[in-house]
């Protein structure tokens, strides 16, 4: 059956690079056209694999040229093979015992993706995803500047969070779910370039903590998820620590550009940060997902997440235990996928990628530029690259799209205006389907101009 689910797995990697993202079936339609309930019996081998081959068919294809709709595709090989042995092996990454190397391999990654943001004897945790990274930092800072909370529970002070109007909203969700509340997250106002900025930040602070506030962590964020802007993060420290309050980077996005000798500048500051989200599953181009949060202060994440559990931590290798440092108990291996990548391509081959990123979000910036027909809307700050269409809606002009099965893009809005936002995150694209997607945008914009 293995050799089986490779050859499907073998089909769709095949062909992905030619095909469209998937056939465009509203969730009823398909619910009828799939066999998906499992029966009372079994099936045969070839009925499951039948099945299996349905449900990859009617996917949409995420490594395919067409999509363009998220901050991360493309198809990284030696990641996808990484990840393929970590389900094999089915480790859980609580203890050394259970996961072996694979406890090591993930200190070996957090320690490289540490020293990359600028923590000289920082450490890390795999997490799954950016919103969760971005919780445990909460986490950390709450139990930093309130210890008693995780003991005793809120007694009734109000805790400030500060961060961008543009920030990824896992910010004020975090809030809530952990009790610190929506309302108690500023929104500080940001420049023209979609960055924070510095004195309104400041004056919140001031504000509230004459309120008696206490201002507890204020979220800088490398890499916004519509504009891809970075929040000043030096400037930003410098405040955030003059009121006492944890500096948290939301790099889920950005935090790769460490990677690149020429784009680094762009976290300039980050070393001064208490801790980093960073998503290798977006501009690394690792399968989903593989996220990491990064303290600089070790030690910090046991502080906030170690609980008693005789029965399980006690191989006396606490050091690799690192269970006993997650806000999981049994955790997935996402380690291992990067790791892959990374020994693949090797340091050099991870500043050419995300230089070659920024070099497609520049041709795509010059051929809206040459266009008449299309307007770009800011000069982009790293690699999304958001315009408008003359005579038609984003909106409208990105559903098109999609119905036709020529391509996946999102819009978002951008100054109270909708946008086609593209962020480039897959490097396997080329001039060619650059000019295929722009041409297809002002194909379905002039279809609905016509009516
Ligand atoms: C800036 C930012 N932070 C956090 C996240 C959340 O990451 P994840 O989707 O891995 O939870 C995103 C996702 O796009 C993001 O853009």
């Amino acid at each position: 059956m293995i050799e089986r689910a490779l050859e499907l797995v073998r089909g769709l990697v095949g062909t992905e690079r030619t095909q469209g993202v998937a056939r465009q079936v509203g969730a009823a339609a398909l619910l009828g056209e799939l066999d998906l309930e499992p029966g009372a019996e079994g099936v045969s081998d070839d009925e499951l694999i039948a099945r299996l081959g349905a449900v990859i068919e009617a996917t949409p294809r995420t490594a395919t040229r067409r999509f363009w709709n998220q901050l991360f595709g493309g198809r990284d090989e030696a990641a996808l093979v990484g990840d393929i042995v970590a389900s094999a092996l089915n480790s859980s990454m609580y203890t050394y015992k259970v996961a072996g190397p694979h406890a090591l391999i993930e200190r070996v990654l957090t320690d490289r993706m540490a020293g990359a943001v600028g923590f000289a004897d920082g450490e890390g945790l795999f997490a799954p995803g950016g919103s969760i990274s971005n919780m445990c930092a909460l986490v950390v800072a709450r139990d930093r500047v309130r210890p008693e909370i995780a003991g005793g529970g809120s007694g009734g002070d109000r805790l400030g969070v500060y961060t961008s109007e543009l920030c990824h909203y896992s910010i004020e969700k975090n809030a809530a779910l952990l009790g610190i509340g929506r309302e108690s997250v500023r929104r500080i106002a940001t420049d023209e370039r979609g960055r924070m900025v510095p004195s309104v930040l400041e004056q919140a602070i001031v504000e509230d903590t004459a309120r008696g506030v206490v201002a507890t962590m204020v979220v800088a964020t490398a890499g916004t998820t519509v504009l891809g802007a970075f929040d000043p993060i030096e400037e930003i420290a410098e405040i955030a620590h003059k009121h006492g309050a944890w500096v948290h980077v939301d790099g889920a996005f950005g935090a790769s550009v460490c990677l690149s000798p020429t784009k680094r500048e762009l976290m300039r500051g980050a070393e001064r940060a208490d801790s980093v989200s960073w998503c290798a599953h977006k501009m690394m181009g690792t399968g989903l997902s593989c996220s990491v949060l990064l303290v600089r202060e070790k030690g910090l994440l046991t502080k906030s997440f170690a609980q008693d559990a005789s029965y399980l931590f006690q191989s006396g290798e606490d050091e690799y235990d690192f269970g006993t440092r997650s806000i999981q108990c049994g955790r997935r291996n996402d380690a291992l996928k990067l790791w892959c990548a990374w020994v693949k391509q090797g340091d050099t081959g991870y500043a050419a990628r995300i230089d070659r990123l920024f070099e497609l979000a520049g041709v795509c910036v010059r051929m809206i530029e040459d266009d008449p027909d299309l307007v770009l809307k800011k000069q982009p700050e790293s690699v999304n690259v958001c315009f408008t269409v003359r005579g038609a809606s984003s909106d409208a002009v990105c559903e098109r799209l999609l119905e036709e099965g020529l391509a996946v893009v999102g819009y978002a809005l951008v100054d109270g205006e909708k946008v086609v936002r593209v962020p480039f995150v897959n490097p396997s694209m080329t001039e060619e389907d650059i000019a295929t997607l722009l041409g297809d945008i002002k194909l379905v914009a002039g279809e609905l101009r016509a009516g």
